[in-house]
């Protein structure tokens, strides 16, 4: 399906460079990354760590994807990556952001559905990981409406989180 592919409201892209000052922006609601461990409130950094990750190669079929509205607007929404868990793996993960503006649709469900057959039939994986703070709610729904299941409970950064996956096997 990717790089490129469409739902039935969005269009879904590999993330480049050409969506650096999208996401600075949306990065920038305190909103938006209220329950993600980030260098959000050092600009230097914050754009030193976003070029660092658009220009990253994560390996094969894994990486950030850019959400667009298919309107006529075409408006960036978001995106959806599948990398490495915490940057080294072996485990992949999953994830979702998008411009407040975007909430409360549906798209977060869309965007990343089509994400977890990619993961299973394209390349393979045989599981998909995400871990989600406990105030998270929205997150935990997508979470929950893609098939995944709680697995347990961490503490990253200090913060209280819910571990979430789905293996190959489950999805089936
Ligand atoms: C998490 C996020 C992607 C959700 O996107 P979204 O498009 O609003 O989500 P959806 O519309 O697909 O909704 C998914 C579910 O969550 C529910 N939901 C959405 N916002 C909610 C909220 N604030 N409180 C409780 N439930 C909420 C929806 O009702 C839906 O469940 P339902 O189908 O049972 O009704 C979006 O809120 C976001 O980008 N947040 C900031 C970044 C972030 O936290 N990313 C995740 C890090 S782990």
């Amino acid at each position: 399906m990717l790089p490129a592919s469409e739902t039935a409201r969005l269009s879904l892209r590999r993330r480049t460079i050409a969506d650096f000052e999208a996401c600075l922006a949306m990065d920038r609601d305190p909103e938006v990354v209220k329950y993600i461990p980030g260098p959000w409130d050092d600009a230097t950094k914050h754009e030193a760590f976003l070029r660092e990750r658009i220009q990253a190669d994560f390996g094969d079929g894994l990486g950030y994807w850019s959400i667009y509205s298919r309107d006529a607007e075409r408006r960036f929404l978001g995106w959806i990556l599948l990398i490495p868990y915490d940057g080294t793996g072996p485990k992949v993960e999953i994830g979702w952001r998008l411009n407040r503006s975007a909430w409360g649709r549906g798209y977060g469900t869309e965007a990343a559905l089509p994400f977890v057959s990619y993961a299973f039939e394209d390349i393979g994986l045989p599981e998909i990981v995400a871990d989600i703070d406990i105030r998270n709610v929205a997150s935990h729904r997508i979470a929950e409406k893609i098939g995944m299941q709680h697995v347990g409970d961490i503490v990253h950064d200090s913060i209280p989180m819910k571990s979430y996956a789905l293996t190959r096997y489950d999805w089936r």
